[in-house]
């Protein structure tokens, strides 16, 4: 890695980004198949200069050694805590130390956090409220708040004179590569990952953060992971649909099976959906990738879930696959249940029971002893028509 290697965003306004190509695992649950970055920026101005988040533990003498290409590090004024999470904010009691005159700004909500976490003094912080603004000289930093975005005390910091916005993970994407958005080969696949990961339990909260954007004149989006937005209108769209729950004639389609009986069902399932014209995205759940299940939810108008009874109930796998849907809570409106059994039905009660309340109608659940005969396979191509019909009736 190039420790002094930073990218001029603006006049005043440089990228100080620490590409993490090795992690594999965030929160110990999101796999990072193209590692990630942590993306700190410095804006400087005539009187004032800000560090705007920091980066992951481990990474405080690379920080250190990219401001230094731009600035002192011990003349940062503001340290600005968009997001308390670590990969962001666990640089913060180095940067404080090091930049000894420097203030903490977060949100009101934010104060406890930065004292908990890491031990910023209250004499030492800066609440801001939400619109307000902090002159560095030249450079004007107004602050946004976007609560549950997606911790209780998120915002956004926005450079008045340059346009820039910083929304630390809102618009992110988990790669390592590139600077900007444009650089990097299907960008937006890798953004609704992140979404359907990060941000789609939180669609009503990301609806109201769009709508307090649109007065402003954003011409470059610097999220904290993934590249920069030079042009800002692809994320943002991409954006209102996914908050706005649009949903595509898709079926995400997850299962389990252990000796074939509940996949020949699932087959018979997609055969029938795929002909009537419906997209697929298939998820055997022993070998899927969770990013990769919370990227199809994002824009499925169904989702289709099979599993075995095992041990008197749903097989673990199929329990989990439940719960990421309930706590994800994507758009889909439609769902089908299937299930296959040696000698007792369970899968299906304990798999809606796990689902509990959501705004999915389940057009219809099937539990089949053993192997599926024909009729049972008859019976789950109706139930694909019967799906898909209401798939495609959604304008
Ligand atoms: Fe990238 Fe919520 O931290």
């Amino acid at each position: 890695m190039n420790r002094k290697n930073v990218v001029k965003l603006a006049d005043g306004v440089y990228w100080i980004s620490i590409r993490d190509w090795n992690r594999r695992l965030f929160d110990a649950l999101i796999s990072l198949p193209n590692g990630t970055s942590y993306n700190a920026y410095l804006v400087t101005g005539g009187s004032l200069n800000a560090l705007i988040d920091t980066v992951n533990p481990g990474f405080e003498g690379d920080l250190q050694a990219k401001i230094h290409a731009v600035t002192n590090p011990e003349d940062i004024g503001y340290v600005i805590m968009n997001h308390a999470e670590p990969d962001h904010a666990g640089a913060i009691p180095y940067i404080m130390k090091i930049a000894s005159d420097a203030k903490l700004v977060t949100t009101s909500r934010g104060v406890k956090l930065a004292q908990t976490f890491y031990g910023v003094p209250q004499e030492r912080i800066k609440t801001v409220a939400d619109g307000e603004t902090l002159s560095l000289g030249g450079k004007t930093l107004r602050f946004i708040e976007a609560p549950m975005l997606h911790w209780p005390e998120t915002m956004f910091t926005y450079v008045e004179e340059d346009g820039i916005l910083f929304p630390c993970d809102f618009f992110g994407s988990h790669l390592a590569m590139g600077v900007y958005s444009d650089e990097v080969e299907d960008l937006l696949v890798h953004a609704q990952r992140y979404w359907g990961e990060i941000m789609m339990p939180f669609r009503a909260m990301a609806q109201k953060a769009l709508e307090k954007l649109k007065p402003l004149n954003i011409r470059v989006i610097a999220p904290s992971h993934g590249p920069v937005h030079r042009n800002p209108k692809i994320i943002l769209d991409a954006y209102r649909r996914w908050a706005n729950g649009e949903t595509r004639p898709k079926a995400t389609i997850m299962y389990v099976s252990m000796w074939g009986s509940t996949e020949s069902m699932m087959d018979q399932l997609a055969e029938t959906l795929a002909s009537e014209g419906v997209e697929l995205a298939i998820h055997n759940l022993a070998l899927s990738d969770v990013g990769d299940i919370a990227k199809d939810l994002v824009d499925s108008r169904a989702i289709a879930l099979g599993a075995p009874t095992v041990l008197g109930g749903a097989h673990p796998l199929a329990v989990y696959a439940a719960y990421l849907v309930k706590v994800l809570r994507p758009p889909a409106k439609f769902a089908v249940l299937l299930s296959s059994y040696g000698w007792g039905a369970a899968a299906i009660k304990q798999i809606q029971e796990v689902l509990g309340q959501q705004n999915i109608e389940v057009v219809g659940a099937l539990e089949v002893n053993g192997p599926p005969a024909e009729e049972a396979e008859k019976r789950v191509a109706e139930l694909g028509k019967m799906l898909s019909k209401k798939i495609l009736e959604v304008s």
